[in-house]
C-alpha cells in the first residue's frame, strides 16, 4: 500500500549523488521530501531507492514547488558557480516571502555573501551550508556547516540534526555564524583535506621509493596506522585503496591510475583567501601547488630524462624509520590542522564571524572527510581556552608536537638526501621552525626594503620609523 504524501515538507534541487543521498537520508528520518532534477531519470532513481516511500522526484519546477508545504524549505545541491545563480533565478517566481532557501554546495563564500544580500532584500531566508562526507556521508550522516540566517537555521535544525553524523550522541552540525561563515569554514575544511591528502601521497612516495616497500607492505603500515592515534577517515580509505585490485587482475588499481591530480577549486580558494588575510598556511598552499605540478606530466618526463633523477634508497633500519615516519606524519597532520584553525581565527576577526573554533572541531569529529582522532585534541584545546590564538600554543598539543617533531626531522633529512620530493613535509617543518623562532631573519628583509625603496624600518626598543642612507649616493 502506498503512503506517498500529498505535500512534502522539504525540497531538494539537484539529484546528483550528493543531493539524492541527502534526501534519502532525510526520508529515512521521516521527512517527506520532494526532489527536483531536470533529468527525470534521477527523480525515478530517488523514488526507487526511497526506503519509506516518502520521497518523490520532479522534473518540472512548478510542480515541484507546488508540492511543498508553506513556508517552503528548499536546498540546492548543484555545482558551485553560475549554475547556483541560474537555479535561484528559475526558482524565484515560485517562492513566497518567508520561504527558506539553502545552498548546500561548495559555493565560494563571496558568492554566498552576495546571495545573502540579494535574497534577504527580496524577503527570503537564505543560508549557505557546507556539507562534508561524500556520498556515504550524505546518505548516512554528513558533517554540516550552516551559516547565515539563524532564524531559518533554527527552523531546519531538527531535520539537520536528525540526518547528521553523531559522535558520542552529539550531531555533527551546529550554527557556524553570520553571513557566509558556513561556506568559509567548509572551504577551510577542504584546504586541510588537500594538505592531509598531499601528506599521505608523500608518505606513500617515501615508503615506495625510499624504503622500497611493496604495495602489500605499504598497505599494512596504513592499516596499522588506522588503528592508532592517526585513526582518521583519510588513512582508512588509503588502507582500502592499498587492498583494491584492478578488476580481473592481480595487481592494485592504484598502479594503473595516472599521476595527474585534479581539483575543483576549494583548496585554491583557501590559499587565495589566506594570502588576502595574511594568515600563512604553507602546507595547504603546497598541496594545491603539487596538484598543479602533477598535471605537467610531459614536462616532468622531459626533466626527469634531462636531470637523470635518481633516488638513492634509504639506508636505514626500516622498523625504526617507520616509527619515525609515523611521528612525522602525525606532526605534519597537526600542522595542517593548526594552519587551518589559524586561518579560521583570522577570518573570524576580519569578517566578524564570531567562530567558536571548539564547536567547529566538534562537528568535524564525525561525518566529514577530515574526521580524525586528533580532532578530539583540537576540541579539548579550545574547550580549555576558547580564545586560544594558535593551536600550537595549547599545552597538550605542545607535548604531542615536541615529541613528534623528532620523527619529522629524521624523515625529512633522510628524504632530502635521498632526492625524494616531500614538499608538504618540508613546508610543515619549516613553518614550525619559523613559528617557534622568537627572532626571525625578517630584520634583513626590512633593511633591504629600506635600502632599495626607502620603505623604512622599526628599531628594537625605540619608537618610530627610521630610514638610512645605506651607502653613499652615486649621484
Ligand atoms: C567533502 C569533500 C567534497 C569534495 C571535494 C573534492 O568534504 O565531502 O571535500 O566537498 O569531494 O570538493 O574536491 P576536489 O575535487 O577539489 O579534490
Amino acid at each position: 500500500m502506498s503512503n506517498t504524501p500529498d505535500k512534502y515538507n522539504f525540497g531538494m534541487i539537484g539529484l546528483g549523488t550528493m543531493g539524492r543521498n541527502l534526501l534519502l537520508n532525510m526520508g529515512d528520518h521521516g521527512v517527506a521530501g520532494a526532489g527536483f532534477d531536470t533529468d527525470a531519470s534521477k527523480g525515478a532513481l530517488l523514488e526507487k531507492e526511497s526506503t519509506n516511500n516518502n520521497l518523490k522526484g520532479f522534473s518540472d519546477i512548478q510542480a515541484f514547488t507546488a508540492s511543498l508545504t508553506s513556508p517552503k524549505a528548499i536546498m540546492m545541491l548543484v555545482p558551485a558557480g553560475k549554475i547556483v545563480d541560474d537555479v535561484i533565478a528559475s526558482l524565484l517566481p515560485y517562492l513566497d516571502k518567508g520561504d527558506i532557501l539553502i545552498d548546500g554546495g561548495n559555493s565560494h563564500f563571496t558568492d554566498t555573501n552576495r546571495r545573502v544580500e540579494e535574497l534577504e532584500a527580496k524577503g527570503f531566508h537564505f543560508f549557505g551550508m557546507g556539507i562534508s562526507g561524500g556520498e556515504e556521508g550524505a546518505r548516512f550522516g554528513p558533517s554540516m556547516m550552516p551559516g547565515g540566517d539563524k532564524e531559518a537555521y533554527n527552523v531546519m535544525k531538527p531535520i539537520l540534526e536528525s540526518i547528521a553524523a553523531k559522535v558520542d550522541g552529539a550531531p555533527c552540525v551546529t550554527y557556524i555564524g553570520p553571513g557566509a561563515s558556513g561556506h568559509f569554514v567548509k572551504m577551510v575544511h577542504n584546504g586541510i583535506e588537500y594538505a592531509i591528502m598531499q601528506l599521505l601521497a608523500e608518505t606513500y612516495e617515501i615508503m615506495k621509493k625510499g624504503l622500497q616497500l611493496d604495495n602489500a607492505e605499504i598497505g599494512q603500515i596504513f592499516t596499522d596506522w588506522s588503528e592508532g592515534r592517526l585513526k582518521s577517515f583519510l588513512i582508512e580509505i588509503t588502507k582500502d585503496i592499498f587492498a583494491y585490485k584492478a578488476p580481473g587482475s592481480d595487481h592494485l588499481l592504484l598502479d594503473d591510475i595516472k599521476d595527474e591530480a585534479r581539483a575543483k577549486g576549494t583548496g585554491k580558494w583557501t590559499s587565495q583567501v589566506a594570502m588576502d588575510l595574511q594568515a600563512p598556511i604553507p602546507a595547504i598552499d603546497t598541496a594545491v601547488s603539487m596538484r598543479d605540478l602533477s598535471k605537467y606530466k610531459q614536462l616532468r618526463v622531459q626533466a626527469a630524462a634531462l636531470y637523470h633523477t635518481e633516488i638513492v634508497p634509504l639506508n636505514v633500519d626500516k622498523t625504526a624509520f617507520i616509527a619515525s615516519l609515523e611521528q612525522a606524519f602525525y606532526f605534519n597532520m597537526v600542522i595542517s590542522y593548526a594552519q587551518g584553525m589559524h586561518l579560521l581565527a583570522r577570518a573570524s576577526e576580519e569578517y566578524k564571524y564570531n567562530l567558536q573554533l571548539g564547536e567547529v572541531a566538534k562537528i568535524w569529529r564525525g561525518g566529514c572527510i577530515i574526521r580524525s582522532e586528533f580532532l578530539n585534541d583540537i576540541f579539548n584545546a579550545y574547550q580549555n581556552n576558547a580564545e586560544l590564538p594558535h593551536l600550537l600554543l595549547d599545552n597538550n598539543i605542545h607535548q604531542l608536537v615536541a615529541e613528534a617533531v623528532k620523527g619529522a626531522r629524521t624523515v625529512l633529512s633522510a628524504t632530502i638526501s635521498a632526492g625524494i620530493a616531500a614538499p608538504a613535509y618540508a613546508a610543515s617543518l619549516s613553518y614550525f621552525d619559523a613559528f617557534t623562532s622568537a627572532r626571525m631573519p625578517s630584520n634583513l628583509t626590512q633593511a633591504q626594503r629600506d635600502y632599495f625603496g626607502a620603505h623604512t624600518y622599526e628599531l628594537i626598543g625605540k619608537e618610530g620609523v627610521f630610514h638610512s642612507q645605506w651607502v653613499e649616493k652615486k649621484h
